[in-house]
């Protein structure tokens, strides 16, 4: 079975509440998302294989190591582009593909609209990303939509996991490892993670 992590860095707490909170406007909101972003994408990248490389300090040779695989990130739109920046700060020249879904209003289920992926995706360690993981109807597409095209290394990070999304990914993906950083019990009838952060989108982007 894949790994569920869940972080409980106090900086991680912190910047929970502040997301959760309603009084929190969309330019802090999308901030701590992206900072959020960045301290998962930290704790998930730690086993990530290493290779040796020469380097010439100013005082002597030495040999240094560094990431030995290829990144993609890969946001589900929309919301999931909020957290594509705060870790592209770390990884700077990491390639972005992006997968957008919508919600069939019959089935909830989600249809896939668009994948635009690098030419070289199925090569690449893809994190795909999405700020809640509730029903994982969602995730569950996307990652189908990866392995279709080949990816073969998928981590998902999300800012919020509910139990029933998380059964849902370890089931249909067992290979996937699970990052967040905080895990809510349930989901109210409309599928909003409770006490959750509300509509990530749209407070992400303002929509509301
Ligand atoms: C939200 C969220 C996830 C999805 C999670 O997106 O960003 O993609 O819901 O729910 P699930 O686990 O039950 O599938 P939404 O459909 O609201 O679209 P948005 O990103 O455009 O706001
Ligand atoms: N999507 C959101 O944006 N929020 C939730 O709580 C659940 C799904």
């Amino acid at each position: 079975m894949s790994k569920l992590f869940v972080s409980e860095h106090p900086l991680i707490h912190t910047k929970m509440a502040m997301l959760r909170s309603k009084e929190t406007g969309t330019k802090e909101f999308r901030e701590i998302i992206g900072e959020v972003a960045s301290l998962l994408f930290y704790e998930a990248t730690r086993e990530l294989p290493l290779t040796d490389v020469a380097v010439q300090t100013p005082i002597a040779a030495t040999i240094c190591k560094t990431i030995d695989t290829k990144l993609a990130i890969v946001p589900i739109l929309r919301a999931g582009i909020g957290m594509t920046d705060g870790i592209l700060n770390l990884v700077p020249t990491t390639k972005i593909g992006h997968i957008g879904l919508y919600r069939n209003e019959e089935t909830l289920e989600p249809v896939e609209y668009y994948c635009k992926l690098p030419a070289d995706v199925e090569e690449r360690t893809v994190l795909l990303t999405d700020p809640m993981l509730a029903t994982g109807g969602s995730a569950d597409m996307a990652i189908d939509a990866l392995k279709k095209r080949g990816v073969k290394n998928i981590i998902f990070l999300c800012i919020l996991a509910a139990p029933i999304g998380v059964e849902r990914l370890q089931k249909n993906h067992p290979d996937v490892d699970i990052y967040a950083a905080a895990y809510d019990q349930e989901l109210n009838e409309l599928g909003y993670i409770v006490p959750g952060l509300g509509d990530a989108g749209d407070r992400i982007f303002g929509t509301k």
